[in-house]
């Protein structure tokens, strides 16, 4: 059986990405939502109902596990897709507790999308982790536009990193969390403007870490081929664009870490 993956749209391909390198044996479905993306700037109603959606997509095709490849899904509809699927979900969270880890008394800013940030998981997380005060966010919910748009261009993302970034002290940050899995393409962008030695953390590894073990704990790993078959919403890719496409960006993340 396959696991599904599922994002507004391709940014869970970055998440995809560990997947295959921790887990090469076995095979995906990755469904993005490209008739509903972006879901940031949505209501939580309206992401539930594209989340159920999907997830009832994917439960049809007989997946083992599925993940939510989505920091902003996971936020307003983890619990109740649960609550009513059988196979396990994991979901994806901001990484904030490493990063608050690893700056040593500098602080930490972390990039989401709105929803993201607004929400009670996000708060909630905070309140635990963040003891000394230490942690910034700003919503980024253009940097999903820029990414399903393919727009990668340096000039264009770094002045408008630059002006959103405008009454920032950079020099003040030790470490920044991306905390939406659409913004690990613009790592590059990023590093370029903070200063050197600034940590940039993701929650890919931990998530497909979790995976892994989970897999593992019911004795159902490395069941496959390493085969990814991809949806945009419920439709089956074929094109040879297309895929080639998502194997481009597959590789820009490879080129990232
Ligand atoms: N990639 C998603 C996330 O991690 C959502 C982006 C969007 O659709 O706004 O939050």
């Amino acid at each position: 059986m396959r696991i599904g993956f599922f994002d507004s749209g391709i940014g869970g391909l970055s998440v995809l990405y560990e997947a295959l390198r921790q887990l090469p044996h076995e095979d995906y479905l990755y469904y993005a939502d490209d008739a509903n993306v972006p879901y940031g700037n949505k209501s939580k109603e309206e992401i539930r109902c594209c989340v159920f959606e999907a997830v009832d997509f994917l439960a049809k095709k007989d997946i083992k596990a599925l993940v939510v490849a989505c920091n902003t899904a996971t936020s307003v509809a983890i619990q109740d897709i649960r609550q009513k699927y059988g196979f396990p979900i994991i979901g994806m969270e901001p990484a904030v507790k490493p990063a608050v880890k690893s700056v040593d008394g500098k602080r930490v800013l972390v990039f989401a999308t709105p929803l993201t940030l607004r929400e009670s998981k996000f708060i909630g997380l905070l309140s635990q982790v963040d003891i000394h005060n230490a942690v910034d966010y700003l919503p980024l919910q253009e940097l999903v536009t820029f990414a399903e748009a393919y727009q990668f261009d340096r000039v264009v993302i770094v002045s408008y990193l630059k002006e959103r970034l405008m009454d920032y002290d950079l020099n003040c940050y030790g470490a920044v969390v991306l905390g939406c899995t659409h913004f690990p393409f613009f790592k590059d962008h990023i590093r370029e403007i903070f200063p050197e030695g600034t940590v940039i953390v993701d929650g890919n590894k931990g998530t497909v870490q979790n995976l892994k073990n989970m897999l593992a704990s019911m004795g159902r790993i490395h069941e496959g081929h390493g085969q990814v078959t991809y949806y945009r919403s419920s439709k089956r890719v074929m094109e040879d664009y297309m895929m080639e496409r998502y194997l481009k960006l597959l590789r820009q993340i490879e080129k990232t870490i």
